[in-house]
C-alpha cells in the first residue's frame, strides 16, 4: 500500500484481510510523509512500514526505484495507492506492470485531480462517487475496475458528501482487490473485463 495521509482506506483493506473477507495480505506500507497517521495503523497491525520521502532523492525515478525495492523486498504482487498525493512517473509502473491500482473519490472520467468531491459539489453534479482503477501514465486515467455512485443531496455539504463517498471507498476498494486476487480481472484496451465467479 502506498499512502500519504490518514489511511482509512488502508484500514478498510487491513480489516478485510484480517477478517478473511479478501484473500490478500497487506505486507508492506510505504508513505512519502513521515507523519502520516496511516503509518501508525500499519504499526498497530504489525505490518512492515517505511517512510520514503521524495526530497531524499535526486530524481523521481530514483524515488520510485526505492519504493519498488521496498515492495519487492516484501514480495508485494499488487500495489494499492490510497490517498498517495504524488504523481507517479514511469518507473514504478515498469516495475509493477498492470499491477498498480488507485482509488479516486469521484466517478471518473469526471472530476479527476485534487479535491474531487469539492469539484463535483461545486459543479452542481447530482451524482458523484468513487472509482477503483488501474494506474497508467496519466493522472486518474487508467482502466476502471469498479465504481460506486453516491447521490449529492439537497442541503448537502462538501464534508458530508466526502464522508458518504469515503464509506463507499471502504466498501469497493477491498472488493476490487478480491476480484484481482481471484484472477477475475482482465484488461482489454481501456476496458476491464470481470469474469464471473465460480
Ligand atoms: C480518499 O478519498 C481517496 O479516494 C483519495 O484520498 C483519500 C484518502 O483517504 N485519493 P485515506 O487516507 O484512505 O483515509
Amino acid at each position: 500500500m502506498l499512502v500519504s495521509g490518514n489511511g482509512t482506506n488502508l484500514q478498510a483493506i487491513i480489516d478485510a484481510a484480517e477478517t478473511g473477507r479478501i484473500d490478500a495480505e497487506v505486507s508492506a506500507v510505504v508513505s512519502d510523509q513521515a507523519g502520516a497517521p496511516a503509518l501508525e495503523r500499519a504499526r498497530r497491525h504489525k505490518i512492515a512500514s517505511a517512510v520514503i520521502e521524495r526530497s531524499r532523492f535526486e530524481s523521481r525515478d530514483a524515488f520510485e526505484e526505492a519504493i519498488a525495492a521496498e515492495f519487492k523486498g516484501h514480495g508485494v504482487e499488487l500495489v494499492c495507492l490510497a490517498g498517495f498525493m504524488r504523481i507517479l512517473g514511469g518507473r514504478l509502473l515498469k516495475e509493477f506492470p498492470g499491477s498498480i491500482i488507485n482509488i479516486h473519490p469521484a466517478l471518473l472520467p469526471s472530476f479527476g485531480g485534487l479535491d474531487a468531491q469539492r469539484q463535483a459539489f461545486e459543479y452542481g453534479a447530482k451524482l458523484s462517487g468513487c472509482t477503483v482503477h488501474f494506474v497508467d501514465e496519466k493522472i486518474d486515467h487508467g482502466p476502471i475496475i469498479m465504481q460506486a455512485a453516491v447521490e449529492v443531496r439537497e442541503g448537502d455539504t462538501v464534508e458530508a458528501l466526502k464522508e458518504r463517498i469515503l464509506k463507499e471507498e471502504h466498501r469497493i476498494y477491498p472488493q476490487a482487490i478480491q476480484l484481482i486476487a481471484e484472477k477475475r480481472v482482465a484488461i482489454e484496451g481501456r476496458r476491464v473485463k470481470i469474469k464471473q465467479g465460480g
